[in-house]
């Protein structure tokens, strides 16, 4: 199958949908997210909780937990040798989608316990999925493990590379995990929510070690959080996500500086007292996320919008359109 991709893009995303059948009806977590990453490009994704975002990274590794599927679109990655495949089509336990992982894409998951096994120890772990992709012996992969551990601020990582998953306090788990996501250099990180369990010194630094190394390597990195801080200093575009859908998307400077969605815009409300540690941290907009089997017919935010036009934003969807300096939105206010 030929698949299009922009000519500088490492990954996009069309039109993805992805779907929980549950006892109680039909999630539909995701529904209709578009959005590309280019080379050596940094992409936050923002929203409040249950938005869609781990879901949709979670589809881009196909690896959304059952009975999730993806049930329509496509994510097209740019393969090194400048093809394109779609990982959407591709079977989740096949062999395409298990050479991607890890060699082309990692993830730094939410969770930190579901990434290792409690079979065998950090350092195993983080040698085999070295030696997965990479022609090296044990020994040398063993030293680049302890390498990067010690990158990542785990003091002792000579005796620490032995432990096992569970020995570890959150902190250091997440630790190991970020080292192991990053250890095999990979094209595209996923960073779901990477820094949440660490101290604001370790954030920084975490943060610094992932920029320094798309500096060296020209990886490009999906960066999921709550932290508006860790956003400004290190995307270079924003997606805004509700309830499985892209509301807004756009530079991160224009983003802060003149937010077009009132979604957004009232995500962002904490903006004019920023600047230091918690008050950087997303605000509680008015009103309740409607249950996910309940999705309010037209705009999916019109039940606590603002700016609702009676007549219109509940009954039509809106598009998402674009409105110049490469930003679009999602919204009958600007679809006139
Ligand atoms: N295994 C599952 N079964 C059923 N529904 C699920 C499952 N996993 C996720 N969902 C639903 O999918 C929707 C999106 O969830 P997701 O975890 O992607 O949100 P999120 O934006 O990452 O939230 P948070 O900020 O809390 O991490 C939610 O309504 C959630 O309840
Ligand atoms: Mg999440």
């Amino acid at each position: 199958m030929t698949t299009s991709i922009g000519s500088d893009c490492l990954l996009e995303v069309q039109d993805l949908h992805v779907e929980f059948p549950t006892r109680d009806g039909v999630v539909k977590a995701v529904d209709g997210v578009d959005f590309s990453i280019k080379h050596n490009q940094t992409v936050g994704v923002v929203g409040e909780s249950g938005s869609g975002k781990t879901v949709t990274a979670l589809a881009i590794l196909q690896v959304v937990s059952q009975p999730g599927k993806i049930s329509g679109g496509r994510v097209l990655l740019r393969q090194e040798s400048g093809n394109a495949v779609d990982i959407a089509s591709l079977n989740p336990r096949g062999k395409a989608i298990r050479a991607i992982r890890g060699k082309d894409i990692s993830m730094i998951f939410q969770e930190p316990m579901t990434s290792f096994s409690m079979m065998h120890t950090i350092g195993f772990q983080i040698v085999e999925a070295i030696r997965l992709h990479q022609n090296i012996g044990n020994h040398e992969a063993r030293s680049i493990a302890i390498d990067m551990l010690r990158r990542v601020g785990i003091a002792r990582p000579e005796e620490r590379v032995d432990a096992y998953a569970f020995e570890l306090s959150g902190g250091m788990r997440q630790r190991a995990m970020i080292a192991m996501a990053l250890v095999t250099h990979p094209r595209l990180l996923i960073a779901d929510e990477p820094t949440t369990a660490l101290d604001v010194t370790l954030q920084a630094q975490i943060m610094e070690l992932i920029r320094e190394l798309q500096r060296e390597l020209g990886m490009s990195v999906l960066l999921i959080t709550h932290d508006l801080g860790v956003i400004a200093e290190n995307c270079d575009e924003v997606i805004v996500m509700y309830l499985g859908e892209v509301m807004e998307r756009a530079g991160v400077q224009h983003l802060f500086a003149d937010p077009l969605h009132p979604y957004t815009r009232a995500l962002l409300r904490s903006i004019p007292r920023l600047g230091h540690g918690k008050e950087w941290e997303l605000e509680p907009i008015e009103g309740m996320v409607p249950s996910p089997y309940n999705r309010p017919t037209g705009c999916p935010f019109h039940p606590r919008c603002p700016a609702f036009i009676p007549g219109k934003c509940d009954t039509l969807r809106p598009e998402l359109v674009e409105v110049g300096d490469g930003r679009a939105v999602r919204c009958h206010l600007y679809s006139l």
